[in-house]
């Protein structure tokens, strides 16, 4: 079976076993190709809680797919690769959070909601890159203490002068290892391109940005800019997808070494067998971790609409 005839039998069993595809932009191609809905962690969270079918296969890492089981937990919530998790979400654990809470406990937690679904249990609100800086704006509280990614935590307190911004050493190990650097010889090579960044990079690299969004916010930037050039700091399926969609445009990578492992785990195949029901695991949490959890994600859905 080629790549289209796979993609062809994935599109006919979905709509005969009444099962949703959502993908995240980082995605493969092939799987963009089809899913029901693609887009940012916070546009997936939205669609997650609406869409009318029994099973949703998340094509993204585990703390996407654990969102979806949270604000649909009658849902059968599939990953074909189950392996593929976010190393950032692993980073802080309850534990620690909790022995930090005592050293600011007049601070409200915010987490990225790219957290495992056991540290959501004690955040205050969750926040994706692209509604952070509008949640955080939005709160009452003026005493914050942003887990786990210190860059875009520094992001958002650039942006919120008035908060207190507490900020732990967390962050995404690929987003992370961007250097001003690597800016310069981008921008050296391609003096024409504007630059758009994830907040996950660090601020010597945010600096330099003419935009700074989600992988979406990226996305929509390049499509209705009047530029004709782009060198996106973010990981590298952005600019091939990018450059796939807007032929038109060129977009160069930042580095080479701008690549998620985890999010690239994930296989045609994989999404075929699980679609197929012979691959894949289903995301399993406890009744009171969804919960717990659930509200800081529900608290981010209100404050961010
Ligand atoms: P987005 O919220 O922009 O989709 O980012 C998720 C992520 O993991 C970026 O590395
Ligand atoms: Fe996590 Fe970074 Fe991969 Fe995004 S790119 S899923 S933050 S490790």
């Amino acid at each position: 079976m080629n790549i289209h005839e796979m993609q062809q039998e994935i599109i006919r069993l979905k709509k005969e076993k009444d099962i949703c595809i959502l993908a995240h932009s980082y995605q493969a191609k092939e799987i963009i190709e089809i899913a029901d809905f693609t887009g940012d962690s916070y546009v997936l969270s939205v669609k997650a809680k609406s869409v009318p079918q029994k099973t949703v296969i998340m094509c993204g890492v585990k703390f996407m797919a654990e969102t979806v089981k949270m604000l649909s937990p009658e849902k059968t919530v599939i990953m074909p690769n189950p392996t593929a998790g976010c190393p950032m979400a692993e980073q802080m654990d309850v534990e620690y959070i909790n022995s930090v809470k005592k050293e600011y406990p007049d601070y409200s937690v915010v987490a990225y909601v790219n957290t495992t679904a056991a540290l959501k249990t004690i955040a205050d609100v969750c926040v994706t890159s692209a509604s952070a800086v509008n949640i955080v704006k939005k709160m009452p509280e003026k005493n914050i203490l942003f887990i786990p990614d210190c860059n875009l935590g520094d992001y958002v307190a650039k942006q919120l002068p008035d908060k207190n911004i507490k900020l732990l050493k967390g962050g995404c190990p690929a987003h992370g290892s961007m250097r001003k650097e690597d800016v310069i010889k981008a921008k050296e090579e391609h003096p024409n391109a504007l630059f758009l960044v994830h907040p996950e990079c660090p601020p010597e690299v945010v600096s330099y940005a003419d935009y700074v969004g989600s992988t979406s916010g990226i996305m929509k930037y390049a499509e209705e800019s009047d530029a004709k050039e782009f060198i996106i700091g973010t990981e590298n399926s952005i600019a091939e997808l990018l450059s796939y969609q807007l032929s038109e445009k060129k977009f160069y990578f930042l580095s080479k070494d701008l690549i998620c492992a985890d999010m690239k785990a994930t296989t045609l195949v994989d999404v075929y067998q699980a679609v197929l029901g012979i691959g894949g695991g289903s995301v399993e949490l406890d009744k009171d971790t969804i919960e717990q959890a659930v509200k800081c994600i529900e608290r981010m859905i209100e404050l961010g609409d």
